[in-house]
Protein backbone atom coordinates (compact mmCIF):
# COMPACT_ATOMS: atom_id res chain seq x y z
CA UNK A 1 0.00 0.00 0.00
CA UNK A 2 1.54 3.33 -0.83
CA UNK A 3 1.20 6.24 1.29
CA UNK A 4 -0.49 9.17 -0.94
CA UNK A 5 -0.42 12.55 -0.35
CA UNK A 6 -4.11 12.47 0.82
CA UNK A 7 -3.79 9.09 2.73
CA UNK A 8 -1.31 11.54 4.67
CA UNK A 9 -3.89 14.03 5.24
CA UNK A 10 -5.95 12.24 6.77
CA UNK A 11 -3.46 10.84 9.16
CA UNK A 12 -2.72 14.01 10.41
CA UNK A 13 -6.57 14.74 10.53
CA UNK A 14 -6.71 12.22 12.92
CA UNK A 15 -3.79 12.77 14.86
CA UNK A 16 -4.80 15.95 15.44
CA UNK A 17 -8.03 15.27 16.83
CA UNK A 18 -6.96 12.74 19.18
CA UNK A 19 -4.42 14.78 20.48
CA UNK A 20 -7.55 17.46 20.75
CA UNK A 21 -9.93 14.88 22.77
CA UNK A 22 -7.01 13.94 24.71
CA UNK A 23 -5.89 17.34 26.10
CA UNK A 24 -9.96 18.19 26.86
CA UNK A 25 -9.80 14.86 28.38
CA UNK A 26 -7.21 15.68 30.81
CA UNK A 27 -8.05 19.39 31.72
CA UNK A 28 -8.70 19.58 34.97
CA UNK A 29 -11.86 20.85 35.70
CA UNK A 30 -11.61 24.95 37.26
CA UNK A 31 -14.31 24.91 39.75
CA UNK A 32 -16.10 22.20 41.67
CA UNK A 33 -18.64 21.69 44.08
CA UNK A 34 -21.05 24.42 45.72
CA UNK A 35 -20.26 28.54 46.10
CA UNK A 36 -19.48 28.80 49.73
CA UNK A 37 -20.50 31.96 50.42
CA UNK A 38 -23.70 31.59 48.55
CA UNK A 39 -24.76 28.67 51.22
CA UNK A 40 -26.82 29.17 53.52
CA UNK A 41 -25.98 25.75 55.49
CA UNK A 42 -24.74 25.31 58.98
CA UNK A 43 -21.39 23.33 57.60
CA UNK A 44 -20.92 26.42 55.89
CA UNK A 45 -21.18 28.98 58.16
CA UNK A 46 -18.91 26.60 60.20
CA UNK A 47 -16.61 26.84 57.25
CA UNK A 48 -16.89 30.68 56.86
CA UNK A 49 -15.60 31.15 60.83
CA UNK A 50 -13.12 28.71 61.24
CA UNK A 51 -11.29 27.81 58.05
CA UNK A 52 -11.74 30.66 55.74
CA UNK A 53 -9.17 32.86 56.91
CA UNK A 54 -6.91 30.27 55.58
CA UNK A 55 -7.90 28.40 53.40
CA UNK A 56 -9.42 30.63 51.39
CA UNK A 57 -13.12 31.87 51.43
CA UNK A 58 -13.88 29.24 48.57
CA UNK A 59 -11.64 26.73 49.82
CA UNK A 60 -9.44 26.84 46.54
CA UNK A 61 -6.36 27.27 48.75
CA UNK A 62 -4.95 30.36 49.57
CA UNK A 63 -0.94 31.70 49.92
CA UNK A 64 0.35 33.04 53.51
CA UNK A 65 3.26 34.48 54.32
CA UNK A 66 4.84 32.60 51.12
CA UNK A 67 3.62 29.36 51.78
CA UNK A 68 0.58 27.73 50.64
CA UNK A 69 -2.37 26.42 52.94
CA UNK A 70 -3.48 23.56 50.86
CA UNK A 71 -7.01 23.52 48.60
CA UNK A 72 -9.66 21.40 50.34
CA UNK A 73 -11.17 20.92 46.83
CA UNK A 74 -8.29 19.36 44.25
CA UNK A 75 -5.23 17.82 45.32
CA UNK A 76 -3.78 15.34 48.29
CA UNK A 77 -6.93 15.89 50.22
CA UNK A 78 -8.72 13.99 47.53
CA UNK A 79 -6.62 11.21 48.47
CA UNK A 80 -7.35 11.27 52.61
CA UNK A 81 -10.04 9.46 54.24
CA UNK A 82 -12.59 10.72 56.53
CA UNK A 83 -10.41 9.69 59.06
CA UNK A 84 -8.15 11.33 58.42
CA UNK A 85 -9.67 14.67 57.87
CA UNK A 86 -11.13 14.26 61.05
CA UNK A 87 -8.28 13.81 62.58
CA UNK A 88 -6.58 17.11 61.03
CA UNK A 89 -9.44 18.93 62.08
CA UNK A 90 -9.77 17.88 65.74
CA UNK A 91 -6.17 17.80 66.57
CA UNK A 92 -4.24 19.74 63.91
CA UNK A 93 -1.10 20.18 62.01
CA UNK A 94 1.41 22.49 62.76
CA UNK A 95 0.98 25.54 61.81
CA UNK A 96 -2.52 24.85 61.36
CA UNK A 97 -4.61 24.52 64.95
CA UNK A 98 -6.42 21.93 66.51
CA UNK A 99 -9.99 22.42 66.42
CA UNK A 100 -11.33 19.86 69.63
CA UNK A 101 -11.47 22.88 71.90
CA UNK A 102 -13.64 25.26 69.56
CA UNK A 103 -15.91 22.44 67.63
CA UNK A 104 -17.97 19.43 69.36
CA UNK A 105 -17.01 16.17 67.29
CA UNK A 106 -20.24 16.30 65.63
CA UNK A 107 -19.56 19.23 63.81
CA UNK A 108 -16.35 17.95 63.34
CA UNK A 109 -17.90 15.28 61.02
CA UNK A 110 -20.43 17.42 60.19
CA UNK A 111 -16.94 19.63 58.42
CA UNK A 112 -15.55 16.20 57.14
CA UNK A 113 -18.95 15.36 55.11
CA UNK A 114 -19.05 18.93 54.06
CA UNK A 115 -15.38 18.86 52.55
CA UNK A 116 -16.45 15.02 51.11
CA UNK A 117 -19.76 16.22 49.58
CA UNK A 118 -20.20 19.76 49.02
CA UNK A 119 -16.68 20.84 48.36
CA UNK A 120 -15.12 17.89 45.86
CA UNK A 121 -18.76 16.31 45.09
CA UNK A 122 -18.31 12.80 46.24
CA UNK A 123 -21.38 10.98 47.12
CA UNK A 124 -19.65 8.24 49.19
C1 LIG B 1 -4.16 29.01 60.77
C2 LIG B 1 -4.46 28.53 59.44
C3 LIG B 1 -5.44 27.38 59.29
C4 LIG B 1 -6.74 27.29 59.74
C5 LIG B 1 -7.52 28.31 60.55
C6 LIG B 1 -7.25 26.03 59.24
N1 LIG B 1 -6.29 25.36 58.54
FE1 LIG B 1 -6.46 23.54 57.66
N2 LIG B 1 -4.51 23.58 57.15
C7 LIG B 1 -3.66 24.64 57.33
C8 LIG B 1 -2.34 24.30 56.81
C9 LIG B 1 -1.13 25.20 56.81
C10 LIG B 1 -2.43 22.97 56.33
C11 LIG B 1 -1.32 22.11 55.75
C12 LIG B 1 -0.68 21.37 56.89
C13 LIG B 1 0.42 20.46 56.41
O1 LIG B 1 1.39 20.96 55.84
O2 LIG B 1 0.28 19.26 56.57
C14 LIG B 1 -3.82 22.55 56.56
C15 LIG B 1 -4.31 21.32 56.20
C16 LIG B 1 -5.65 20.94 56.28
C17 LIG B 1 -6.19 19.69 55.83
C18 LIG B 1 -5.40 18.56 55.19
C19 LIG B 1 -5.28 18.88 53.72
C20 LIG B 1 -4.64 17.77 52.93
O3 LIG B 1 -4.27 18.05 51.79
O4 LIG B 1 -4.54 16.66 53.43
C21 LIG B 1 -7.53 19.71 56.09
C22 LIG B 1 -8.55 18.62 55.81
C23 LIG B 1 -7.82 20.98 56.70
N3 LIG B 1 -6.65 21.71 56.80
C24 LIG B 1 -9.08 21.39 57.07
C25 LIG B 1 -9.35 22.54 57.79
C26 LIG B 1 -10.66 22.90 58.29
C27 LIG B 1 -11.94 22.10 58.05
C28 LIG B 1 -10.51 24.05 58.98
C29 LIG B 1 -11.55 24.81 59.76
C30 LIG B 1 -12.22 24.07 60.83
C31 LIG B 1 -9.10 24.44 58.89
N4 LIG B 1 -8.44 23.50 58.16
C32 LIG B 1 -8.54 25.59 59.46
C33 LIG B 1 -3.97 25.86 57.92
C34 LIG B 1 -5.17 26.16 58.54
Amino acid sequence: MKLTRSKLKWLFIAKAVALFVFACNTEKPKSRGIKISDAKTYEASLYRQNCAVCHGAEAYGKEIDGKMVPSLRFGDIEKRSEEEIFNQIAYGKNPMPSFKGQLTDEEIWRLVKFIRRDLQGKTN
